[in-house]
């Protein structure tokens, strides 16, 4: 028998993928996984959001970061030098749904498109057992976790549909599914982000087989996140279950990807798989 005949037909829209980056990259030239899509970053200037806005540049994505410090985003956006039109930055309060809204549509407006959403917005408050620990960190830790999420997630879903291949990502933490006694608050609310997270997912999956239009929403579960001037010159044993900022990024970057276009609604663990 004819192998080549014998083989799994490729689908024609595969096919036209491959084309299009070919005919985008040149001949010869190299075609990133990332070229050409919009990503928004939200929280782009905290202890994470550098290190994912250099790995998503480098795979060729335009950039629009976003976190309540004009100057840090400036210098953020100075380091990764990027040309002016894969870059777009603003201070947007999250906690703010109307102005979250008009971030997304601005983004729309200037591009016609967003592909990627990184929820990167954080806070911690815990250590108190919970008998004890004040009830106000729930409120603080509620904005900051949950309804930062809440306000992109329904101001980006629209726009993530549209791109045909969009992509929310939220970074979590193992506290969701395994708090301990004095990470009450923190645990539950970032509890509340996945639940609402994978709401979003089921809403993606819910499109029609003959609708062009296709996103996914995961989560990326880290324990703590550790960066190379923490870890110098520490025992390797009590970072074990840290895991390290590029690391976290290129994982964000993979679940952007076509690669991961078949991953909806799941939870991306990089935590050494363990509960404590
Ligand atoms: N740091 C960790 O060890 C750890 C562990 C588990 C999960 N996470 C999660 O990973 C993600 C990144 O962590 P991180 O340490 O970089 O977070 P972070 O605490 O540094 O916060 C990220 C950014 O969010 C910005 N931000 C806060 N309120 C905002 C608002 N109202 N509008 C816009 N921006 C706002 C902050 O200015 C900050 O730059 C977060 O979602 C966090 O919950 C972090």
């Amino acid at each position: 028998m004819d192998r080549r005949r014998a083989g799994r037909r490729v689908p024609a829209e595969r096919l036209l993928h491959a084309a299009a980056a070919e005919a985008r990259a040149g001949p010869g030239g190299r075609v990133s996984a990332l070229d050409g899509r919009v990503v928004a970053i939200a929280g782009a200037t905290g202890g994470l959001g550098p290190a994912v806005a250099r790995a998503l540049a480098a795979h060729g994505a335009t950039l629009a970061l976003t976190d309540v410090d004009a100057a840090k985003l400036d210098a953020l956006a100075a380091e990764l030098a990027l040309p002016a039109e894969r870059v777009d930055v603003r201070t947007v309060d999250l906690l703010d749904p109307d102005a979250t809204a008009a971030w997304a549509a601005a983004l729309v407006e200037r591009f016609g498109t967003v592909a990627g959403l990184a929820h990167l917005v954080g806070g911690w408050r815990g250590g108190e057992p919970l008998p004890t620990a004040p009830l106000e960190d729930w409120t603080l830790l509620h904005d900051l976790l949950v309804r930062t999420v809440q306000h992109t997630s329904r101001a980006f879903a629209g726009p993530l549909l549209d791109s045909g291949h969009g992509r929310f990502v939220l970074v979590s933490s193992k506290q969701a599914q395994a708090p301990t006694f004095t990470n009450a608050a923190y645990g539950a609310a970032k509890a509340a982000a996945e639940a609402w997270t994978l709401a979003l997912a089921d809403g993606f999956a819910q499109q029609e087989a003959d609708d062009p239009r296709r996103a996914t929403a995961n989560i990326v579960v880290v324990d703590a996140i550790a960066t190379a001037a923490m870890v110098e010159g520490k025992a390797d044993s009590a970072y074990r279950t840290f895991a390290d900022a590029d690391d976290i990024a290129a994982a964000i970057a993979y679940v952007l990807g076509d690669g991961a276009s078949a991953m909806n609604g799941q939870r991306l663990q990089l935590h050494g798989g363990t509960r404590r």
